[in-house]
């Protein structure tokens, strides 16, 4: 192989760590992220283009030669953005890491998952879809389940699309809202109804080439804002890999009976998949249940996914990207990794943006990789843009020890109002 120039797109800290993880490659040339962060800047180059404008996006891949995309975030796909580059003759050399649009609808439609789902056998919690036409049967729907009920929307819905109500009148007011009220806007105009399932989630990675996949370490990450699992939903507030009980038999299954059947029922649909799945899996008494997919890796999940990997990873993107994963051993570190989340005063309702981040060492032994940052050029200051900031990971034997050192190196790090969860992993330690 010779040297490859990538383009990462994307500016959280799952795009840090992938920037992080392939600048340590030997088949790198030159690495861009668009648009980047403040830490990106300091694996590779930031590129101010947004990552849904697509014809800058095509104009700068041929002008700086790119060879390779990497998509970070889930809206560029659902867009279309590969179905973009394949069309268009001089971008269709370009390899490209991301399903097109059909392929995307795993997580840009909750419906065509439920469906697909169905077709495959793959199991996930029973449903039914609604629209402003059928509210009526919705709710006969709803007074024959039992609660607690669990509403979605259909489409994008920047992670907020989910609403789980104890009582039926909630359920049914929250169902109106949806349906009549647009309460997500288009992403709302249907809703998937399903039975509530009980049990430990986790997520499950795999990349595909279009006709095998590789299997990455699956992860477990903290979605709500408070200790002890309470308040609102985030985009995560944490996360750690390896799940302990996440063991081989109950990994076996999840090869088995999920992530097998969903590359199988792909190909068979005819859908052309290069990219990562991420299956978003209750364990209901030792039986996995997809709750979700998404078509991308997870944040903050990646930041302790990427880690634990030892092998080349721009080697195995291009080797997906040529469909020939399926011989390719992926090497993973056995020590586990710890990642807490350091996010902005108010965050997930509103925060300020523009305090200044004082990073007074670096945390021996830890990670740092920068999620809502960006530098101020005048002044060279580092400065919070988003509600997650900063994502602090470190690896250890045990995942007490991982957490230990996180929590020890967050102490080298200060914002105004800044905040974190010091709970992450303690559910695991005590199983
Ligand atoms: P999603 O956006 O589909 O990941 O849903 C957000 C969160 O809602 C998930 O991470 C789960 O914690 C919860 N959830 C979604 N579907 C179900 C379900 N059928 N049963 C129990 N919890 C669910
Ligand atoms: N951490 C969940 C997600 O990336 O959607």
């Amino acid at each position: 192989m010779g040297k490859y120039n990538v383009l990462i797109l994307g500016s959280g800290g799952r795009e840090h760590t992938l920037a992080w993880k392939i600048s340590q490659s030997d088949l790198l040339n030159e690495l861009f992220i668009a648009p980047g962060n403040a830490g990106t800047m300091e694996v590779g180059k930031n590129i101010e283009i947004n990552v849904n404008d697509f014809k800058a996006i095509a104009e700068f891949c041929i002008q700086r030669s790119i060879h390779l995309v990497l998509v970070g975030p889930e809206e560029p796909l659902v867009k279309g953005i590969c179905n973009y580059f394949e069309l268009e003759p001089s971008l269709s050399e370009i390899m490209i890491i991301g399903p097109g649009k059909e392929g995307a609808s795993l997580e840009g439609s909750k419906d065509f998952a439920k469906q697909f789902m169905n077709r495959h056998n793959i199991p996930t919690a029973s449903y039914g879809t609604f629209s402003r036409d059928t509210v009526d049967q919705a709710i006969l729907f709803l007074e024959k389940l039992n609660p607690p009920f669990v509403l979605k929307a259909d489409g994008l819905a920047a992670g907020k699309g989910v609403i789980i109500c104890e009582e039926l009148d909630s359920a049914i007011s929250g169902l109106k809202e949806m349906l009549l009220g647009k309460k997500f806007g288009a992403a709302s105009e249907l809703v998937v109804i399903e039975e509530f399932l009980k049990g430990i989630e986790l997520s499950v990675f795999a990349l595909l080439d279009g006709e095998s996949y590789v299997l990455l370490p699956e992860a477990k990450d903290y979605k709500r804002v408070g200790e002890g699992d309470t308040g609102p939903n985030t985009g995560g507030m944490g996360s750690v890999s390896p799940v302990p009980f996440a063991d081989k038999a109950f990994m076996k299954k999840v090869e088995d009976r999920i992530i097998a059947p969903t590359v199988r029922g792909l190909k068979s649909e005819g859908i052309k998949y290069c990219g990562f799945i991420f299956a978003g899996l209750m364990n209901v008494g030792g039986d996995p249940y997809v709750i979700e997919y998404n078509v991308r890796l997870g944040d903050p999940e990646t930041e302790v996914v990427l880690p634990r990997i030892k092998s080349d990873f721009l080697e195995l993107l291009i080797l997906a990207a040529k469909g020939k994963v399926s011989k390719y051993e992926i090497q993973i570190d056995d020590e586990v990794a710890a990642c807490v989340m350091l996010v902005s005063g108010g965050y997930p309702g509103d925060y300020e943006k523009g305090e200044e981040i004082m990073i007074k060492g670096s945390p021996e032994g830890s990670l740092l990789f920068h999620a809502g940052t960006t530098m101020d050029e005048s002044t060279n200051k580092i400065l919070t843009s988003g509600g997650r900031v900063l994502a602090v990971i470190s690896k250890g034997r045990t995942l007490s020890s991982a957490m230990e050192k996180s929590y020890l190196a967050i102490e080298q790090i200060h914002f105004d109002r800044m905040f974190f969860r010091r709970d992450i992993g303690m559910d695991l330690l005590s199983k």
